[in-house]
């Protein structure tokens, strides 16, 4: 119990790292709260810092979920699902206790989180992400439709347990969670989207350096 109760407090803590907001501070001297979209993940790290710095926050960030779900594995702890240790990381990574409470729009990690459960639901996601980017040039709308198909992923999968092999009613619940938090975090971008505001990239996004 005592374990359980410490890698539950490790992975929240795991998820506050916010590395865009420290890597924007100590390597740049910018807040991107103040910058961009103000947010600290990955889109506006890019935006704000630049490709290399973008493609580090996106790696951590994202590995951040999926070390939360292997965490209980490496400690040998069975009885509480990995999938919670997961979200504990998106809660962490959303509302950071190094950042007031505040953080990113919770795809990065929540992709992480998928990655180490069930790596063949967040191709399938990524596939609805692409096509979207592709489509519209927004990572805002594409993260959105990525969540959608989340959802929609998780009431048609049930038919077809031979793809999803991983599938239970708790990868459900998580899913459904996970959604809400990215699509009620992406609010500001649904108002920009709504009056054709919303920045697009490539050239809405710094992609030097
Ligand atoms: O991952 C967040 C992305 O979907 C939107 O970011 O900075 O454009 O609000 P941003």
């Amino acid at each position: 119990m005592l374990l359980t109760i410490l890698l539950l407090i490790i992975s929240y803590l795991l998820g506050a790292v916010p590395a865009g907001l420290w890597v924007g501070k100590i390597f740049f001297n910018k807040n991107l709260h103040d910058f961009g979209s103000g947010n600290t993940g990955t889109t506006n790290t890019f935006r704000i810092l630049g490709r290399t710095a973008g493609i580090g926050v996106f790696a951590f960030d994202l590995l951040k979920g999926t070390l939360a779900v292997l965490l209980p594995t490496f400690f040998h702890l069975h009885g509480l699902s990995p999938l919670i240790f997961g979200l504990f990381a998106v809660i962490g990574h959303t509302f950071s206790v190094f950042d007031g409470f505040k953080g990113g729009k919770a795809v990065a990690t929540s992709g992480g989180v998928v990655l180490g459960f069930s790596p063949l639901f967040l191709v399938y996601i990524l596939v609805v992400f692409g096509i979207v980017l592709f489509l519209f040039s927004m990572i805002s709308l594409s993260s959105i439709a990525a969540a959608v198909s989340a959802l929609i992923g998780i009431a048609i999968f049930p038919a077809f347990h031979f793809i999803l092999q991983d599938y239970d009613l708790l990868f459900s619940l998580i899913i459904l969670v996970l959604a809400l938090i990215i699509i009620l975090r992406h609010r500001a971008n649904i108002s920009r989207i709504k009056s054709k505001t919303e920045s697009l990239i490539p050239w809405g996004l710094n992609l030097s350096g």
